[in-house]
């Protein structure tokens, strides 16, 4: 076995374990606030270190998945086809843009309210409230598109007799 192989392997460990850290979080948040709650002017000071070591956490694992994940079509050779929805790689193509529009999404939509609301950025109540309600939609939408990447991951993996 050579060394890309073993490395392969362990990308593809570390490329699930990723996801479990981050949709495992995303998920308990559903179970935990199953509706909207907005922001409360009481617990700006209070938002404890946990919440933010718990928030840093999960963001850091998305992006341990989107390297490895970009790793693995590296290694295969699969890389441009499964950007492009092409030949076989396309099942695995459509779960590699979902998955970095969830990368995307959290980074860019959901981490920068997110900062006011956790108290990295000063911000008026008002602002928290809005900001509240945009993280809230934000994670929301990676738990809908989870749903559907999980599948063209899997499928794409393992399920080729699907799509015979
Ligand atoms: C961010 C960009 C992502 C890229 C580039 C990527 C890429 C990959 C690749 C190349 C594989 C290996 C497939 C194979 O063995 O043929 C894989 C597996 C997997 N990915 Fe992703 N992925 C990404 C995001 C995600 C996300 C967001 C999820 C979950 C919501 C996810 C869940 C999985 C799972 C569960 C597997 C294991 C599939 C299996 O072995 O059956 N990935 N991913």
């Amino acid at each position: 076995m050579t060394l890309a192989l073993i490395l392969d392997v362990i990308a593809r460990y570390l490329h699930i374990i990723s996801i479990l850290v981050w949709m495992g979080h995303n998920y308990a948040n559903v179970i935990q606030n199953p509706t909207f709650k907005p922001a409360q002017p009481s617990n700006r000071e209070t938002m404890s270190a946990a919440m933010k070591r718990e928030h840093g956490t999960f963001r850091y694992a998305s992006l341990v998945a989107l390297v490895t994940g970009i790793y693995m079509l590296w290694f295969r050779g699969m890389f441009l086809d499964a950007l492009t929805l092409s030949g076989h790689a396309v099942v695995m193509g459509v779960g590699v843009w979902l998955g970095i529009i969830m990368v995307l999404n959290l980074w860019f939509v959901l981490w920068p309210h997110q900062k006011k609301v956790l108290g990295f950025i000063p911000a008026s109540d008002e602002e928290r409230i809005r900001c509240s309600r945009i993280t809230f939609l934000s994670s929301r939408t990676n738990t809908i598109l989870s749903i559907a990447t999980l599948f063209f991951m899997i499928s794409g993996a393992h399920g080729i007799v699907l799509y015979l």
